[in-house]
């Protein structure tokens, strides 16, 4: 493997390789030792040209706890203001010799034309509304985890479905991996071919959720929407926000995921996101580290020129 750039070319076997080896970084990340050396003497620089707090952090971290150096470009402040253009500046950092590019950017397929001119590798931290491939892994850990498994499940993806590359990879993730998934929300946030995807389309929320035993709720992405109608947070609630009445309908041992950040009162009910009884939210964070270094641990043994124990 020698980027990470969405799950869409990622075998089954690859994702379990993937999420046995995030499974050891859990335990090492709750160790008191928390540090590795699977990338000591790598450079590590972090793209972020859109916001984030857990995907940012979470990399830095990983990178951190497997002695990396790590660079996190401050974007706001780089060149790019003065007109450079994104080739332009991956290559102005190629050239300082890194080996992990981590990049966000807001237009889909932009890493992946990045990946092509550099030389290190490159890992997809979210490309507008195309894919975010350690979001799935991370919320599939956390499944696998709670569940103790991945196929057979029935997940119900909620909300805003259109312009999330959080679906988008969650639904390539689980349906390689044999789970049953729902999509469900108002038919203008679903996308018109969804139901040739393999997956069963609602728009009545309790009757997507009905047994479900992953409910996963996602924000109205409206830096996304170009000016499309955007509900107003009272009746998008009223209909499609997760609420104990609503959440009554999936299986009793339902959990509750979200991928961050959360609009409550609007997508979700605070109450539900801090029942610990039902929520997984802090744990897909915790998840988010482990992912992350089991990623970067993979990309790294290629770099190396280590047989990878994941070929694609
Ligand atoms: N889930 C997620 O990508 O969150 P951030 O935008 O905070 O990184």
């Amino acid at each position: 493997m020698r980027h990470l750039l969405g799950i869409e070319t990622l075998r089954p076997d690859q994702i379990t390789v993937l999420l046995d080896l995030a499974d050891d970084y859990v335990r090492l990340n709750r160790s008191p030792a928390k540090h590795g050396q699977a990338l000591a003497g790598l450079t590590q620089i972090n793209m972020f040209f859109e916001a984030s707090t857990r995907t940012q952090a979470s990399f830095e971290i990983a990178g951190m706890r497997l002695g990396a150096d790590v660079m996190s470009m401050p974007m706001q402040a780089s060149s790019i203001k003065k007109g450079e253009t994104l080739i332009d500046t991956a290559l102005t950092l190629n050239a300082m010799h890194p080996d992990l590019l981590v990049v966000r950017h807001p237009h889909s397929g932009a890493v992946a034309l990045l990946a092509e001119k550099v030389n290190c590798a490159v890992i997809n931290a979210g490309d507008g509304r195309h894919e975010h491939p350690t979001q799935a892994l991370l919320d599939a850990l956390t499944i696998r985890r709670t569940k103790g498994r991945l196929h057979r499940l029935t997940v119900a993806i909620c909300g805003d479905i259109a312009h999330s590359r959080v679906a988008r990879s969650n639904i390539l993730l689980l349906g390689r991996m044999e789970s049953r998934i729902r999509l469900i929300g108002p038919p203008t946030l679903i996308p018109a071919g969804a139901a040739d995807w393999g997956v069963e389309v609602f728009h009545d929320m309790r009757a997507g959720l009905k047994n479900a035993d992953v409910v996963m709720m996602l924000r109205l992405q409206k830096e996304r929407m170009d000016g499309a109608f955007i509900p107003s947070a009272r009746e998008y609630y009223h209909r499609y926000g997760l609420d104990a009445e609503k959440l009554a309908h999936a299986a009793p041992d339902a959990i509750v995921m979200h991928p961050g950040p959360m609009n409550r009162g609007v997508e979700i009910d605070g109450t539900i996101a801090d029942d610990i009884n039902r929520s997984v939210i802090q744990e897909q964070v915790e998840m988010g580290v482990a992912v992350r270094m089991a990623a970067m641990d993979l990309l790294a043994r290629n770099l190396r020129g280590r047989p990878a124990v994941v070929s694609a």
